[in-house]
């Protein structure tokens, strides 16, 4: 089954063609970043509006390079929400327009549930089974789960702040990298000693006064703001240069003042520790008290180095990854995901409408 996918919840304009749930014949990403880098973050007017200019061209050039015809489609899949209203309302009219133009059936398609399905569009030698962890990090969302279908999801845990994501392009706003910040923190961090300076981390775990229960979240707010201070302590005038790799397997590089901190790659190596043994923490423990003992990751900053390093070193533990270019916005997470509703013989109507929030997010999923 051979499925057009297209996904705009955010700042990526991204359409693909997938076959099978597996055999990704295409994948086009236009991304918006240089747009909104000059704003240090996404303008959500800015991004409805080059969804709106980009989305048939990149759909016709996913197909073009696919070599698949319209005619040889077998449905039309677009992300529904979570997102940037404006942002999805593009796409997901896009996609319903052109599944009624060719009478194809439609699939509306959840943002997390498409990220946590990326890792199976390069199907590892023994797919991951149900149930397993799922970690959900990106830059509006972090989340750990139990997946027990590729549409059921319960939330063990999540952020009660900030979203990983979000913390690494604060803190890299604060150092003068630009937006996105995760992959330039990333490289850096690279070149910096991680025990250089030690950041607090937060004690959810500890059972709260009102009783309530935060054994698998996290907050982020504390650790971007310590770093941000800390970073005012350490400027000393004097600028560098450098370019960075984005991490993304494409070669794609970045280039960027490191302003004037002594040690911009030890505060950056420091506060990547802190920000990835908040995670670290929080997923082992849900594998000790689930003893689910694989743990399928995914979202943008699903890339991060270190996250991948000291999940694959974790004792008991089967951390199954997308590669770096499917952990971002893609729409080929998409179009794998749908071919299952489709498998099973679902159909969206076409008044499916956008959403910007999921209602009920705090522990069921959907
Ligand atoms: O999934 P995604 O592309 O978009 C959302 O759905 O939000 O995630 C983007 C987020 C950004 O916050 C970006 O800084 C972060 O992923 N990110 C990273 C890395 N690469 C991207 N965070 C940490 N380390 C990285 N290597
Ligand atoms: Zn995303």
């Amino acid at each position: 089954m051979t499925v057009l996918g297209i996904e705009s919840s955010c700042d990526e304009c991204a359409a693909a063609v997938v076959e099978d749930g597996e055999r990704v014949l295409s994948s086009v990403v236009a991304t918006q970043i240089p747009l909104h880098a000059a704003y240090g973050g996404v303008v959500p007017e800015l991004a409805s509006r080059a969804h709106t200019e980009w989305i048939s061209a990149v759909v016709r050039e996913a197909l073009d390079a696919a070599a698949v015809p319209p005619s040889a489609l077998d449905a039309v899949a677009a992300t529904s929400r979570p997102g940037l209203l404006g942002s999805l309302i593009v796409g997901l009219s896009f996609g319903k327009a052109f599944a009624w133009a060719r009478r194809l059936p439609f699939i509306a398609v959840d943002h997390m549930l498409a990220h946590l399905y990326a890792s199976r569009l390069t199907p590892p030698a023994a797919p991951p089974e149900y149930p397993f962890l799922g970690l959900l990090v990106s830059g509006g969302h972090s989340i750990i789960c139990r997946a027990d279908a590729f549409d059921q999801v319960t939330v063990l845990g999540a952020t009660i702040d900030d979203a990983v994501g979000e913390a690494f392009d604060k803190v890299a706003a604060h150092y003068g990298l630009g937006y996105p910040g995760g992959a330039v923190i990333d490289r850096l961090a690279r070149h910096g000693n991680p025990d250089a300076f030690r950041f607090p981390l937060p004690r959810l775990y500890k059972p709260a006064r009102d009783g309530s229960d935060h054994r698998f979240d996290f907050s982020y707010s504390g650790l971007k703001t310590a770093v941000i201070h800390h970073l005012a302590r350490y400027s000393t005038g004097a600028t560098r240069v450098g370019t960075w790799d984005l991490g993304l397997g494409t070669g794609a590089r970045c280039e960027g003042v490191i302003p004037p901190w002594t040690c911009a790659e030890d505060i950056a190596a420091s506060f990547e520790k802190a920000a990835v043994d908040i995670l670290v923490r929080s997923i082992l423990r849900a594998a000790d008290e689930t003893g689910l003992r694989t743990l399928v990751a995914g979202g943008g900053a699903a890339a991060n180095t270190l996250l991948r390093e000291r999940l694959a070193a974790a004792p008991d533990l089967r951390c199954v990854f997308p590669p770096p270019s499917l952990c971002g916005d893609n729409a080929a997470m998409v179009a794998g995901l749908a071919y299952h509703y489709l498998a099973r013989g679902d159909r969206s109507p076409l008044s499916e409408s956008a959403s910007a929030r999921v209602s009920g997010f705090k522990r069921r999923y959907p």
